[in-house]
């Protein structure tokens, strides 16, 4: 079976067509055969070499497809299900510990670049009603991350407003759950046509973060001057001045991502005078995996799909990531 694999010390063109086998499952084992993925800055990170991975390692974190074997001691799934992995296999639910996080699929064990796999029945969960594989496996990463930011540590109601930053995965779909809870979104990006398409889903207001250097004080003046309730950052040290400026008297801003550099000038005076909650995370447990899924099969939200790219292009699929062009998630698929 077709597999991509990456050859120390990583690199685009150290990404290479090669084999995978799936067993028989064991018992608490199922084997799923995938047919899609969605790339991440994560899954960026491992490719380019700096996250290290083991020679051969199969990248990527997110992959969706059918159930073909069930072991014995597996009550959830059957054969014919539709899959989608989960981020954390050992993270089932509650606090997280040192231990749950250490497996991440496509990073420190072999991840879903292929056409099929063996593995624990945890890594994987139902994929939403009516959810194509490629759709489904843009939940794993971006989807989740998303929703444990507003919904498990924001405890997003609506009425809240929701400040998102540029048009990746994550915010994307920040967008779209804060939209679906009845919250108002103002959403920042650096290009015209992403801000007309970020209104398209239903961004209340639009912030182009290029042409303004103080998108912080703007958003709170777009607040009333009451500030945001919720800030998804994805920029980092680079961004968290701003978004800061941006936050309600209480507001909690969710630490996610570090698109805009690891260092930068932040004023621990204002948050602690501000009494903002500043809460760093990584991804989510199965459990919220669960939960995620159960909010999307009520309300029907759709994530955005960007270019689908075949399994053996997926070096092209992280040059087209790299060129920052895209909106949404890209695919690959096969
Ligand atoms: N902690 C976690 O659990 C977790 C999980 C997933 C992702 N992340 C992190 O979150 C970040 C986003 O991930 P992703 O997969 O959504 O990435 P992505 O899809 O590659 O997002 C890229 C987009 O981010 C926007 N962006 C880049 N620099 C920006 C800046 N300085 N200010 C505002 N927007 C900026 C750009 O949007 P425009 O083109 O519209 O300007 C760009 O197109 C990454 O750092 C990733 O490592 C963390």
């Amino acid at each position: 079976m077709k597999a991509m694999r990456l050859k120390k010390p990583g690199g685009l063109d150290n990404l290479y067509l090669g084999e995978t086998e799936a067993p028989a499952p064991g018992p608490g084992e199922i084997t799923v055969k995938l047919s899609a993925s969605s790339l991440n800055f994560h899954d960026y990170l491992v490719v380019k070499g700096m996250i290290p991975a083991e020679d051969g390692r199969i990248p990527m974190s997110d992959g969706a497809g059918v159930v073909t074997a069930v072991g014995t001691n597996v009550r959830e799934f059957a054969v014919g299900d539709a899959v989608v992995s989960t981020f954390f296999p050992d993270w089932l639910g509650g606090e997280a510990t040192p231990e749950w996080l250490r497996a991440v699929p496509g990073d420190r064990v072999n991840g879903y670049a292929c056409e099929a796999i063996t593995t624990t029945a945890n890594a994987f969960t139902k994929q939403p009603k009516g959810y194509t594989h490629a759709e489904a496996a843009t939940l794993t990463c971006a989807g989740l991350t998303a929703w444990r930011a507003l919904v498990v540590n924001g405890a997003l109601k609506a009425g809240d407003v929701v400040l998102t930053q540029g048009t990746g995965g994550v915010s994307i779909f920040a967008l779209q759950f804060a939209k679906a809870a009845g919250a108002t979104v103002i959403s920042t990006s650096s290009s015209a046509a992403k801000l007309e398409r970020l209104k398209a889903l239903g961004a209340d207001h639009v912030i182009n973060y290029r042409e303004d250097a103080n998108w912080g004080d703007t958003a709170k003046k777009l607040t009333g001057g009451r500030g945001v309730d919720h800030v998804v950052e994805i920029g980092g040290a680079g961004t968290m001045a701003q978004s800061i400026r941006a936050s309600r008297l209480g507001g909690h801003i969710s630490l996610i991502g570090v698109l805009a550099g690891f260092a930068g000038d932040i004023s621990t005076a204002t948050l602690m005078g501000m009494q903002i909650r500043l809460i760093g995370l990584t991804v989510g447990a199965r459990q919220h995996q669960q939960d995620m899924i159960r909010a999307i099969d009520a309300n029907g939200l759709k994530p955005v799909l960007d270019r689908t790219f075949p399994l053996e292009a997926l070096a092209d699929a992280f040059r087209h990531q790299e060129s920052n062009t895209h909106f949404g998630k890209i695919i690959v698929a096969w």
